[in-house]
């Protein structure tokens, strides 16, 4: 396990210096009990462009593009989902709303429901949940909630490639937590995080399915070998880029073991 700060690669003065938050298993629940959108993710940007978020929770909103300069934490998710509608044309009640199942977000939940929209419950995986409400197919519109920071890093660096809109907010759990964020030089732990905040400059994002979800194949294994479906993206281009990959064992002798070599 990387530690936060921890600098990796080869140390050359004249390498690259970059930022990379990763997530070798995003929903390690989901992919205990089987269960979809478990990822594998990584995010990549210039050095001091990420969010450097300490282990604490982040209350998030995220949405595609229509939610660019419309969604706001500060708003109830009413107001929100309000405002969502009327950007796209559409009644509050033609709105899904995705939301980790938690007790914490019971309000929420009631909010949303009692303002006439859709909720999706998930068990866990909210960095899959805010890419969702980027793809038209899902039928997600927005995300409402309180999810894991590093997680709120990772969903913005997406959401960057994607064109779509996010803000989140650090919550510490306790004083501990409060205290480890200033000593990661966040001063003011109310603030409210812009996308580009929390993902700045030009920046890489790549995911492979682990278990099978709404936008990634999860890994096939046959004999000898995996298949994987992975997607790679970037914010300069926009570009998203699906890859559907093949590897054998016998080849990576390692795999799995002691690292790919
Ligand atoms: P892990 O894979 O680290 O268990 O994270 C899963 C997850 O559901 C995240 O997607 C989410 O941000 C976070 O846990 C929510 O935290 P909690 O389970 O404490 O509510």
């Amino acid at each position: 396990m990387l530690y936060i700060g921890e600098e990796v690669g080869g140390g050359d003065e004249d390498d690259p210096q970059v930022d990379i938050a990763v997530d070798p298993l995003e929903g390690t629940n989901l992919c205990a009990y089987g269960r979809p959108n478990a990822l594998a993710v990584v995010a990549m940007a210039e050095q001091g462009n990420l969010l450097h978020a300490p282990d604490t929770y982040m209350q998030k909103i995220a949405c595609g593009a229509i939610g660019k300069g419309i969604i706001d934490l500060d708003k109830t998710p009413t107001e929100n989902l309000r405002s969502i509608a009327d950007a796209k044309g559409v009644y509050v009640e033609d709105l899904t709303a995705i939301v980790l199942d938690r007790p914490r977000h019971e309000a929420i939940i009631k909010e949303v429901r009692e303002a006439g929209a859709r909720v999706r419950m998930i068990s866990d995986g909210d960095v899959s949940a805010a890419i969702a409400t980027c793809v038209e197919s899902t039928g997600i519109d927005v995300m409402f909630g309180t999810g894991g920071a590093p997680e709120g890093v990772l969903a913005a660096a997406a959401l960057r490639c994607l064109g779509g809109a996010f803000q989140g907010r650090l919550k510490p759990r306790n004083e501990d937590e409060a205290r480890r964020c200033k000593k990661m030089g966040i001063e003011e732990i109310d603030k409210k995080w812009e996308i580009d905040e929390l993902a700045k400059g030009d920046v890489v994002f790549a995911a492979s399915g682990v278990t099978t979800g709404d936008m990634l194949k999860g890994v096939r294994y046959f004999k000898g070998g995996a298949r994987t479906h992975s997607l790679v993206m970037r914010s300069r281009s926009g570009t998203v880029r699906f890859v559907e990959a093949e590897h054998h064992f016998e080849r990576k002798p390692n795999y799995g073991l002691e690292g790919i070599q």
